[in-house]
């Protein structure tokens, strides 16, 4: 592939390809949300939903790094893994987590980051303190209705507009939304430098992806079926050329 140089971010040398490109989406996603956009300071309280994923696992490792203290939804098989990345776990599917936050903390939580979307927005804004951010990304991989594009674009609308319109709220919490492709094509100079941060990270060991397993190339077929199953924790990685 053929790029413009100053789209290329180096990648520092002798890391795994593998991990590499794990960290790529993810780490940034998180890195930007927690940093751009949260503006999140050390010592805050966050409620990182879907710990067990892909983005919250980078989310809890990013937040642990930064002094973050962490509440995590997730479902009881990944609440190993959240308390491994230093989250306090919450099973969503057996606590309403909106009591949950308030039981453990009093006055809830300074920032909330919700991939989920639909009524969880609304529960999410209600569990920030004064001053707190909810930050909005994704809502694509928690339907479990086979939507057709026509259907995912319009709960795609859906979820933006709840969003938004939890800013017309007038108190002093703020609802911010985030994507990874909008903000690299109005900040392209903060997705390269934030990169180089990820990057820089993984080059010290400071975070790790979880690669659940490598495929070869022509096995992608198994790589979808297995996300499709959600028992995936972490990435799966295809392998061009030999594994
Ligand atoms: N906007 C951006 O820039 C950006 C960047 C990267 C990814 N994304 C999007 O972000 C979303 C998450 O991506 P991902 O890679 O982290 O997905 P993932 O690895 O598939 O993880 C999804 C997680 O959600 C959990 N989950 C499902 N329903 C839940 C609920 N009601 N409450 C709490 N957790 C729930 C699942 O685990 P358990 O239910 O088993 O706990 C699973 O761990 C996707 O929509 C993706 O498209 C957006």
């Amino acid at each position: 592939m053929c790029l413009p140089s100053d789209q290329l971010v180096p990648v520092p040398y002798g890391l795994d390809p593998a991990e590499v490109v794990s960290v790529i989406l993810n780490y940034t996603t998180a890195y930007q949300m927690l940093h751009r956009s949260a503006h999140i300071e050390s010592g805050e309280s966050v409620l990182i939903h879907s710990g067990g994923g892909g983005v919250g696992t980078a989310l809890l490792q990013l937040g642990k790094l930064h002094g973050l203290e962490m509440y995590s939804t997730c479902s009881l098989r990944k609440k190993k893994i959240v308390t491994e990345l230093g989250g306090i776990p919450i099973d969503y599917k057996a606590v309403d987590f909106v009591q949950e936050i308030f039981r453990l903390t009093d006055d809830g939580v300074d920032a909330v980051f919700d991939g989920i979307g639909t009524k969880s927005l609304a529960h999410s804004y209600r569990v920030l303190r004064t001053g707190g951010r909810l930050i909005g990304y994704g809502f694509g991989s928690k339907s479990k209705d086979r939507l057709n594009r026509t259907g995912q674009i319009l709960s795609n609308v859906v979820n933006w507009i709840r969003l938004l319109a939890l800013n017309l709220i007038p108190d002093s919490r703020k609802v911010i939304p985030y994507s990874i492709q909008t903000l690299k094509r109005r900040k392209p100079e903060w997705f390269r430098e934030d990169l180089q941060i990820v990057f820089n990270l993984l080059k010290q060991q400071k975070i790790k992806p979880i690669i659940s397993t490598r495929l070869p190339l022509h096995q992608a077929v198994q790589a979808h079926e297995l996300l499709e199953s959600g028992s995936v924790t972490g990435k799966i990685v295809l392998i061009c050329n030999s594994l």
